[in-house]
């Protein structure tokens, strides 16, 4: 562009305020997911050159969140500058890829960024370093082991290599060459000498004409003009001041991770940015002997580093506010928010939740201001921090710095916060608090407190420290602080956030935290004055963070391949993702890549605001008259069934959930779609009944099907022989597919017979034909689907692509045009929905030795507002609800509930997860009872031998008792046991928790038509051979699979092989890819294909069996062979007989158990995972590698749902979590600091290679975190007198496990009345 002035050439709202719409189109590597800058799934790497230090800089940001003018002059690297497998890939790509980093491949390009930014900068980082640096990229796949290990290969001292051993292997490195199989166990999945080495030289250098133009002495000032908004960025402070006198309205834009998501989500208008980015006079940090002056430009990663060094030079004593911000600032969002995130920005965008802002209050920094009119200091206290307007900048004034003193020997300063995750989260509350005493005394002479999240801005208690100064900091002052603080700062039961019981017992746990925390460093230095009340007992101040860069160790697979096997055949072999290098290198194609179609149209959608109402009105005319429109797409569009299987397309008449979608906007861009979708009117009248909740459902009988019940045994008989009788409640909440892809339809209407193809990312490609056939009114035979990939799917993109294809279609069909579909993530939250919430009752009849003898269980979901699978979910509740446990007299009954929100559908483990907490918890509470441990219950409840399940299907538990007795035995479970429960005998506020959960889990479905399959192969004449099949590839290496099959079944390398896509054109009627049988079913059908072909060329083998496979391919294609073929799987027989309550439903089973230890902070509710052991039944695997990445990702997943994901919904059933700011998935962190998964090896002869399908059964072993959480609390709750069982339901979030850890502040919190003002 030319410098000066530079006019862009188009302008959509918002549009400056994201580079990703000005990435060139043919890059697809930077992926688009959230939008606000919370999953780094666009990452890319910023260069500039800093003309004073001559130094060039290099930080990740987030494209979505960067103005596309705050980067003039600098050099952008996106993922393709790394590498390309037309070029040459980077090993940062090669190594993710060959340490199976990659699943579907959506975060790859971003996690590539991020590790390879940080390589520019650190050629050899620690391993700390590199789990930082992937703090602020979500992965929803692979549960992040991989990504790390991948990321510690460049680790300066070749990371202690024992880390990729199982800590049950006992052999060395040195012993231990790489094969697959040595002695019994194998430990890797891939081969480190085949990375190519990193040489940190080869990369690219700096644009030098950039240095020129950074260097440049006459700079000029820069305007970007846009139709609706202005971009100026000064030359100097003076130009800065005189821009600022001009527009005083203007924000001042730096890191845009305020003003962005202002613009993007809140409809913030500016006509006029100004942006000193990069402006030398705000970049500097000046330390004298009071304190230390830092530039309001230095982005918050250069604040830490400059008080890192200034830590390191200064005596301790004079750090504690530097500190204090240097805690936070390592938790605060991600890697690329703290490059791209200000001081100055922070500290005048005065977020309510700020971490910085309490502590830089508490350490009495000032803040630096200019103006024309000259410069004067404002304190950065209560005043300015409850935004008090005569505290207030001046709106022509411009944070120039911010001074922060050094601290005294007799001034403490803390900083304090609790997030529902402890990395890249909002604080639920935070505090800054410091206390200067009288010297050589305990005499308070100042305190301060500042609290963030309770209020809507971060709030100063002053009055209570006004009352408390010249008292002793003793227990009797802590006592009446906790008072007058709770009486200051009031949060409104209404407040918004919720959790108000929470959030008031946080604020005097935090508190209670610094008051140990600066006794502790009194006690050293003066003799403090009575102890009381509260002894402070030890650990209660330290937060309960995870060691960074933790410490990961592997897995172990029992399975050896064979020796003999030849040694072109990969099955049973870590044979990499077949797509995984493009991943990592950005050039696979998903949805939203494919290059624009010609006249192709944006969809943008209407969604309902009211959960149950007519629709009066719906104007459309404001919409329609906006620039770029096309059409408004509404219910009477549809040519054919708009309510096709009570599935409605488009709302019609009425409405029945918040997020129905009423109806689309079609345009020529999507930010014209979305401007339009805003204008359309409408205008409803609430119906009654409004049904939320299962226990509304109930009360207003509202239900989804009819009863599904299954019994053994006399119940009622039963329970009149028992010792003893409980009956308890579970609630287990719901969860959020939040696949990194949302869901993107691609619908093209074809010239010729009515016919639409539509590229989507589905499980159920068959679905979506079914379901755009009804809608268009025409028959299935003109209806192509094709699925190359989908960034994920976990069940999401099962029924929703069908409803949404559906959508599309209709909207292709009525403007003619191609329609790209892409979903925003709130939007996509909104409305598909996801698992169902769950409630569990139970009545349990047992014996005083834990024999359990009778249990009547009963569940109701909440299938929302349509049927979609809810019937099918509870079947399979139903069936599955007895898990590793013979009840002999057994009864379960369980129904969907209709309510008034959007329809929930499959998910990973399909009712599973839910369902089978409620087993466990009565198990636990059943062992409360009879004073033993819940793993006493267990194994004395646990099916020993070969039986008959609750359904009457016989099975074999012998690999379950493996896993369960391995489980115990190889997690020295006793030992750790005894361990926990010493180290909580000296910690009353923490807490050590461990459990172990058996799990016997199903696969496929109870009808054996679902479990067909068919493949087509083609050989073609040079030999290569084309495999299609029904199954979607979703990233669960299922295609990856599919080649190591038919490589075994030829006879030939992989290399020959490929797989394109799955289509309904060659193969029709595919079944869904779901229920763990994708490798199962479609590697029976490939396989048969296979055979067919195989036997066909026996002839000419057998004539010329020295020939190579190229010679048979000609050879046989001159003797008019078939070089084509369909493959097909019947299906696995299967039944189910609901009248009866019988049937073999399920084709066999998978079994597996997983101990888990957690550590708990009682007064905040964070807890840290300290270890997980899963032992998992895998028979034979075809792909260890893929297998352990499923284990794992699913285990991630799970323990995300029982511990940190929570929807909200208000009352009136409107989500409120719509996004990665507010609905928390684990990262990177949360992965436990020591991980071990074995793959035990069986028997299961009637799947392929007798394999056994993993996809799903990892998710429930994620409830050992929840169980060992579970066991902490109850130590807690022990030591604090409370004996009597209680119910800890699903997820244990940090909220309630400080609610359950009941203790003095609880009370308090409970009892305090409101205050008086
Ligand atoms: C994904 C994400 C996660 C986050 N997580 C956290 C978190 O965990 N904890 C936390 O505390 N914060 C968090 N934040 C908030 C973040 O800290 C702030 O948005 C950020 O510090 C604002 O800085 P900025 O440079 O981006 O400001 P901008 O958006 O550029 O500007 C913000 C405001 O400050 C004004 N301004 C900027 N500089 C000056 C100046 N020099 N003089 C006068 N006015 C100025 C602007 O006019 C504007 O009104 C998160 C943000 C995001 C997007
Ligand atoms: S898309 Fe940019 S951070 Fe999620
Ligand atoms: S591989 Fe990370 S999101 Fe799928």
């Amino acid at each position: 562009a030319e410098p000066g002035k530079v006019k862009l050439p188009s302008e959509q709202p918002g549009s400056l305020f994201s580079l990703t719409p000005f990435l060139p189109v043919h890059l697809t590597g930077t992926k688009y997911s959230c939008g606000s800058g919370g999953c780094g799934a666009c990452t890319v790497m910023v260069s500039r050159y800093d003309p004073k230090t001559k130094k060039i800089h290099h930080y990740p940001v987030t494209a979505c969140l960067v103005p596309i003018c705050s980067l003039y002059g600098a050099a952008v690297t996106t993922v393709e500058g790394v590498g390309s497998i037309k070029t040459r890939i980077h090993p940062v790509q090669e190594r993710l890829a060959k340490c199976h980093g990659t699943q579907c491949g959506f975060c790859s390009p971003g996690m590539v960024m991020s590790i390879y930014t940080l390589l520019r900068n650190h050629p050899e980082p620690t391993p700390e370093q590199i789990t930082e640096a992937l703090g602020g990229n979500l992965c929803r796949c692979t549960g992040y082991r991989p990504i790390v290990e991948s990321g510690k290969t460049f680790c300066a001292v070749s990371y202690d290599k024992k880390y990729f051993f199982n800590s049950y292997t006992s052999l060395s490195i040195s012993e231990v060459p790489f094969v697959f199989c040595f002695v019994e166990m194998c430990t890797k999945l891939y081969n480190e000498d085949e990375f190519q080495p990193f040489d940190p030289s080869q990369e690219p250098i700096f644009p030098p004409e950039l240095i020129r133009m950074a260097e440049d002495p006459n700079k000029r000032r820069l305007t970007f003009r846009g139709k609706r908004t202005t971009w100026i960025t000064p030359v100097n402070l003076n130009d800065l001041l005189e821009l600022k006198t001009n527009f005083p309205e203007a924000p001042i834009i730096m890191g845009n991770t305020a003003v962005g998501p202002s613009i993007k989500f809140r409809d913030e208008f500016h006509p006029v940015f100004i942006s000193p980015l990069g402006l030398q006079e705000l970049y500097f940090v000046d330390s004298t002997d009071d304190g230390v002056t830092i530039g309001a430009g230095y982005s918050l990663a250069q604040l830490n580093d400059a008080l890192h060094f200034i830590v390191s030079e200064q005596p301790k004593e004079k750090t504690k506010t530097y500190h204090a911000l240097l805690k936070h600032l390592r938790t605060l969002a991600g890697a690329q928010i703290r490059n791209m995130a200000t001081l100055g920005g922070h500290v005048v965008s005065r977020p309510n939740f700020s971490d910085l802002n309490p502590i830089l209050a508490a350490g009495n920094a000032t803040i630096n201001l200019i103006s024309k009119e000259g410069k004067r200091q404002i304190p950065l206290d209560g005043r300015f921090l409850e935004k008090s307007p005569e505290a207030n900048l001046k709106s022509e004034e411009t944070v120039l710095s911010v001074y922060i003193p050094h601290s005294t020997r007799w001034h403490f300063v803390s900083g304090l916060r609790i997030a529902q995750r402890q990395e890249n989260a909002f604080a639920m509350v935070n505090a800054g608090m410091s206390v200067k005493f009288e010297d050589g005394t305990d005499t308070i002479k100042e305190l301060q407190m500042f609290y963030g999240s309770v209020g809507p801005t971060v709030v100063s208690a002053s009055k209570t420290c006004q009352q408390l100064t010249g008292r002793y900091w003793n227990d009797q002052m802590l006592s009446d602080a906790c008072q007058l603080v709770l009486d200051e700062i009031y949060i409104p039961p209404d407040a918004e956030g919720g959790m108000v019981e929470y959030r008031r017992t946080l604020i005097i746990s935090l508190l209670f935290k610094f008051y140990l925390k600066v006794r502790r460093g009194l006690n050293k230095m003066v003799r403090t004055t009575s102890l009381g009340l509260w002894a402070p007992w030890p650990s209660g101040h330290e937060p309960c963070l995870r060691t960074a860069g933790n410490k990961i160790t592997c897995f172990v697979h029992e399975q050896c391949v064979d020796p003999y096997q030849p040694p072109q055949d990969p099955v049973g072999h870590p044979v990499m993702h077949q797509s995984a290098i493009k991943h990592t290198t950005g050039e696979a194609v998903f949805v939203d890549d494919i290059p624009p179609i010609s006249q192709e149209l944006f969809l943008a959608v209407v969604t309902s605001t009211r959960a149950h109402a007519k629709i009066i009105l719906i104007d459309t005319s404001e919409a329609l008259a906006l620039p770029g429109v096309a059409d408004v797409i509404t219910a009477e569009d549809v040519p054919g069934d708009n309510n096709y299987q009570g599935e409605i397309f488009y709302a019609q008449n009425e409405v029945i959930c918040v997020g129905q979608i009423v109806c689309t906007v079609a345009a020529d861009t999507y930010a014209h779609a979305k401007e339009a979708a805003k204008k359309v009117r409408i205008v409803y009248e609430d119906l009654e009944p409004r049904i939320i909740t299962i226990e509304q459902a109930l009360e207003h009988n509202s239900f989804l099907s009819a009863e599904k019940k299954i019994e053994q045994g006399n119940v009622e008989q039963a329970f009149k022989h028992v010792d003893q009788i409980i009956e308890g409640e579970v609630h287990v909440e719901g969860q959020e597919h939040f696949y990194m892809e949302t869901q993107t339809i691609l619908a093209i209407p074809q010239e010729e017979d009515k016919e639409m193809v539509l590229h989507l990312g589905t499980q159920f490609q068959t679905h979506v034909q079914e379901y755009v056939a009804a809608a268009l009114n025409i028959p299935r035979n003109r209806i192509a689907c094709h699925t190359k990939r989908a960034g994920g799917a976990f069940g999401g993109k099962v029924s929703k692509p069908a409803l949404l294809g559906a959508v599309s279609a209709v909207a292709a069909n009525k403007t003619g045009r191609p329609i790209r579909f892409i979903l925003e993530r709130g939007d996509d939250m909104l409305i598909t929905a996801g698992r169902h919430p769950l409630l569990g009752k139970y009545k349990i009849g047992f014996m005083n030795n834990g024999v359990i003898k009778a249990a009547d269980i009963e569940y109701y979901i909440n299938g929302g507002c349509t049927p979609d699978e809810s019937e099918l979910v509870m079947e399979f509740i139903v069936l599955r609800c007895e898990n590793a446990y013979y009840i002999p007299n057994f009864r379960c009954r369980g129904r969907p509930c209709k309510t008034n929100l959007p329809s929930n559908t499959a998910f990973r483990g399909f009712g599973f997860p839910q369902g089978i907490v409620v087993s466990e918890a009565y198990i636990t509470a059943v062992a409360s009872q009879c004073n033993l441990t819940p793993e006493q219950v267990k194994e004395i409840n646990m099916y020993k031998r070969t039986s008959r399940t609750v359904h009457k299907q016989i099975f074999n538990p012998e690999p379950l008792r493996r896993c369960w007795k391995e489980c115990l035995e190889k997690s020295s479970f006793s030992a750790r046991k005894l361990a926990a429960e010493e180290f909580n005998k000296k910690n009353y506020w923490k807490k050590r928790g461990l459990a172990v959960v058996p799990m016997k889990f199903t696969v496929g479905m109870p009808t054996t038509f679902y479990n067909q399959a068919a493949a087509l192969v083609h050989i073609y004449l040079d030999g290569s051979v084309l495999v299609s099949h029904g199954g979607c590839e979703l990233g669960q290496g299922l295609h990856t699979k599919m080649i190591q099959v038919a490589s075994r079944e030829l006879n030939i390398p992989e290399s020959y092989i490929h797989l394109s896509e799955t289509n309904t054109t060659t193969v029709p009627n595919a079944t869904f890819t779901a229920g763990s049988m994708g490798a199962d079913i479609n590697g029976k059908a490939v396989q048969n294909a296979c055979q067919i072909l195989k036997a066909r060329l026996q002839p000419v083998i057998r004539k010329n069996p020295k020939g190579t496979w190229e010679e048979w391919i000609s050879e046989a294609y001159e003797e008019s062979i078939n070089l084509s073929t369909t493959g097909y799987f019947k299906g696995y027989q299967t039944n189910m007989d609901w009248k009866k309550g019988e049937g073999d439903a399920f084709p066999y089973f998978v079994y597996g158990a997983s101990c888990s230890e957690v550590e708990v902070d009682c007064l905040t509710g964070a807890h840290k995972l300290l270890r997980t052991d899963i032992f998992m039944d895998a028979a034979f695997s075809i792909n260890p590698a893929v297998d352990i990445g499923q284990i794992e990702g699913a285990f991630v997943q799970g323990m995300g749902f029982y511990t940190i994901e929570e929807l909200k919904y208000s009352p009136e059933g409107v989500l409120y979590s719509r996004g990665p700011d507010d609905y928390k998935i684990p990262t990177v962190t949360e992965i436990p600091e020591e991980f071990n998964v074995t793959l035990v090896r069986s028997q299961n002869p009637i799947a392929i290679y007798s394999s056994k399908g993993l996809g799903e059964a990892g998710m429930f072993l994620g409830s050992s975190v929840l169980f060992a959480i579970y066991d902490a609390v109850a130590a807690a709750r022990r030591e604090r007198g409370l004996t009597k069982t209680f119910t800890l339901s699903s997820p244990a979030t940090p909220e309630l496990i400080r609610m359950t850890c009941v203790d003095q502040f609880t009370d308090m919190v409970r009892v305090v009345r409101r205050a008086p003002y």
